[in-house]
């Protein structure tokens, strides 16, 4: 019965939050929320692009007792933001650097539970962080990209760079399960990483296409 209702709870929360407008902070805090049943004893958090953002993420860290890592490439951000938030931000460990040179060490040997791509407004870059990222995730793992949306959304809050790629190939996977936050951030898109491989969108993959080739063969050496 609280399953039940659970259940019910979250799905009112998210068709609210499908149509509020809220900042990239508060989207981590709302999909981190729930995911405590979810995560284990010393659960791993990535943010690639610091800044405000960190403060949400810092803070649910704590809660949730996380490790939580922000990657960036300008380390004036970074100073800035460590003396203005100061105590705010304590547990988070920045790394600074290109995020493809650095990302490989800080992921290395760890099972990424939470992992926010907001970095270059670049498709392939983005692309390119989480393929490094993507053997560390297991079913469970959540995934927010900003700047991101469905292919077939018409009117995102931004060009959607960063998930051009990134979005397709996770429709186009059968373990993600991929959601649109149109009205968050500058249009961003979550995916959870599910144990059961149901998911993949039939106008990417289409798993009953067969290859007739005797037939061909018949026709072609005729
Ligand atoms: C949109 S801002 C991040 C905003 C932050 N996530 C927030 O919501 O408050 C993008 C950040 O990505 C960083 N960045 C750009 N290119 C990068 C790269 N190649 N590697 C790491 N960080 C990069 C920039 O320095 C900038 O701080």
């Amino acid at each position: 019965m609280i399953r039940i209702l659970r259940s019910i709870h979250r799905r009112i929360r998210e068709r609210f939050m499908e149509k509020r407008e809220c900042s990239q902070g508060e989207m981590i805090e709302w999909l981190l929320a729930d995911r405590s049943e979810c995560l284990g004893d010393h659960p791993v958090f990535v943010e690639i692009g610091s800044g405000v953002s960190t403060i949400h993420l810092s803070r649910c860290g704590r809660r949730l007792k996380a490790s939580v890592y922000s990657l960036d490439i300008n380390a004036e951000k970074i100073d800035a933001l460590r003396s203005k938030a100061g105590d705010r931000i304590a547990n988070v460990e920045f790394v600074v650097g290109n995020s493809l040179d650095i990302l490989p060490d800080v992921v290395e040997g760890k099972r990424i539970d939470f992992l926010f791509l907001d970095s270059a407004a670049s498709a392939l870059h983005t692309l390119h962080e989480f393929l490094i990222c993507e053997p560390h995730l297991h079913p469970g793992a959540c995934v927010l990209i900003d700047n991101a949306a469905m292919p077939a959304e018409k009117r995102p809050l931004s060009p959607a760079r960063k998930g051009k790629i990134l979005v397709p190939y996770l429709l186009a996977s059968s373990h993600w399960k991929v959601r649109s936050h149109p009205r968050a951030g500058g249009s961003m898109v979550s995916a959870i990483y599910c144990a059961d491989a149901d998911f993949a969108d039939p106008d990417y993959e289409n798993p009953r296409h067969v290859d007739h080739w005797q037939e061909h063969f018949d026709i072609a050496f005729r």
